[in-house]
């Protein structure tokens, strides 16, 4: 396979306009829940990254048609196939949003370990749970899990964590459910929001969606629908976490900031300004970032998508800050690749204790998932010469190519291919 890194020579000031596609974490169960309707459903603005092709890839497998025309994805005809390959449920996370959609679909879902960053235990178990309460008879072999239903029955569901997948998987499990299901302690994040929104356009009597009780009353079918999504509130974030290492202004068209209270509140300061202008939220900053104390939780507190970006930032604070991880455990890969670029970072627990007087410079760093390694990117931005960050792949999952994207603003990137020495391998 062909390895890809960034080159990145830091220093520039980031200035010009993007605009702010379709939310990947939206997009991928909406396409899921598509299946649930043989009529054609529309999922607009879905941005080109990998982790949106693998869903395509799990599409075909099941058997629907996919067809893309710019950023619109229609998907429509039945499911004929209730099993996930096993190559594709373990390069993606996401395809376990076929659980549910599956079994709505079909009655029967087999689906392989699932996969996606390494980033905690990520277990299933308030996924499965659920599902079994709704009456599905769950069973567990070696390497993969079988769920079957001859018909889902509503039922109240108290989730033990607002966890957004399982959230997402019982909403479309039980759409089809004969009475009604109340999820109790749901996930609010508005990309749940968004997948509601395009089962309600496609018939289904759903409500409460973005509070923590999300009521679904079952409906016997469902039509084709074509919806928006809701922006990519983490790509607008790491856009605003470049510009406050490097300073400039950016005007990120689209973006939201209706839902992105928690994300831009560490941003503002002395050193920044925010306007929302002619449809732009416009963020400027001189570079100089004010220490912060960051917490991530459930929406609406700072999304845990936002947490390596936004240390990238801290590293570049005049005084010491600190971020605690409190959704996923272990989702620290990048600290050791930011410390090799001079930042003083120590972790104690689930809080990295960030020095950003230390000075940041140029390095070989190696991202090990997505959202780490769009945090690297940043970091590489403001730093002083040159680096290099490998596993490119990871963040060509959830981002278009970053190196278009900063390089529009003024930023040098070069994507290349990795050689075959020089470079640390993961
Ligand atoms: C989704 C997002 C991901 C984001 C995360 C948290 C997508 C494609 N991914 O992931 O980008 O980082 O929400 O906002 O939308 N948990 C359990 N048991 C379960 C399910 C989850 O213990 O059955 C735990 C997880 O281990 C984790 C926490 O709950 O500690 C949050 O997980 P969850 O909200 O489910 O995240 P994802 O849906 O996987």
């Amino acid at each position: 396979m062909k390895r890809e890194i960034f080159v990145i020579e830091g220093g520039n000031s980031l200035f010009g306009r993007t605009e702010i596609h379709g939310a990947k974490n939206a997009v991928l169960p909406m396409l899921a829940a598509s299946i649930l309707s043989p009529a054609p459903v529309t999922v607009r603005d879905c941005p080109h990254i990998s982790d949106v092709d693998d869903m395509l890839s799990v599409l075909d497998a099941v058997g629907v048609r996919t067809e893309r025309s710019g950023r619109d994805i229609t998907v429509s005809g039945a499911p004929s196939v209730t099993e996930i390959p096993s190559g594709l449920a373990c390069a993606m996370r996401s395809s376990v949003y076929m659980l549910g959609a599956l079994l709505s679909a079909c009655g029967e879902v087999r689906l392989y370990a699932p996969g996606g960053c390494r980033i905690g235990a990520r277990p299933l178990d308030i996924h499965f749970d659920g599902l079994a309460r709704l009456g599905a008879k769950v069973e567990f072999g070696e390497d993969h899990v079988l769920c079957a239903a001859r018909r889902l029955v509503g039922t109240d569901i108290v989730l033990r964590y607002p966890s957004v997948g399982a959230t997402e998987n019982l909403i479309m499990a039980a759409v089809k459910a004969r009475g009604t299901t109340r999820l109790i302690g749901a996930a609010r994040e508005p990309e749940v929001v968004s997948l509601v929104r395009l089962l309600v356009r496609m018939g289904a009597d759903i409500s409460g969606e973005g509070t923590p009780v999300v009521t679904i009353r079952g409906v016997e079918s469902l039509d084709g629908a074509k919806v928006q999504p809701v922006k990519d509130r983490i790509v607008a974030g790491t856009v605003m976490a470049a510009v406050a290492v490097c300073g400039g202004r950016v005007e990120l068209y689209g973006a939201d900031s209706s839902v992105m209270g928690a994300i831009i509140s560490p941003f503002l300061g002395a050193h920044t300004f925010l306007v929302e202008h002619g449809g732009a939220m416009v963020f400027e900053s001189d570079g100089m970032l004010a220490p912060t104390d960051v917490g991530t939780g459930p929406y609406p507190l700072f999304p845990t998508d936002m947490q390596a970006p936004f240390m990238a930032c801290q590293c570049y604070a005049s005084g010491m800050s600190t971020m605690r991880e409190t959704v996923f455990e272990d989702r620290f890969a990048h600290v050791p690749e930011l410390i090799s670029m001079g930042a003083g970072i120590a972790l104690v627990g689930n809080t990295a204790f960030v020095d950003g007087s230390a000075g940041m410079h140029g390095a070989e760093v190696a991202a090990r998932d997505l959202r780490g390694g769009a945090g690297l990117v940043v970091a590489a931005l403001g730093a002083k010469g040159r680096s290099t960050v490998s596993g490119v792949r990871y963040i060509d999952r959830g981002y278009e190519d970053l190196s278009v994207l900063f390089g529009s603003l003024g930023a040098s990137v070069v994507r290349t291919e990795e050689p075959e020495h020089g470079v640390r391998t993961e």
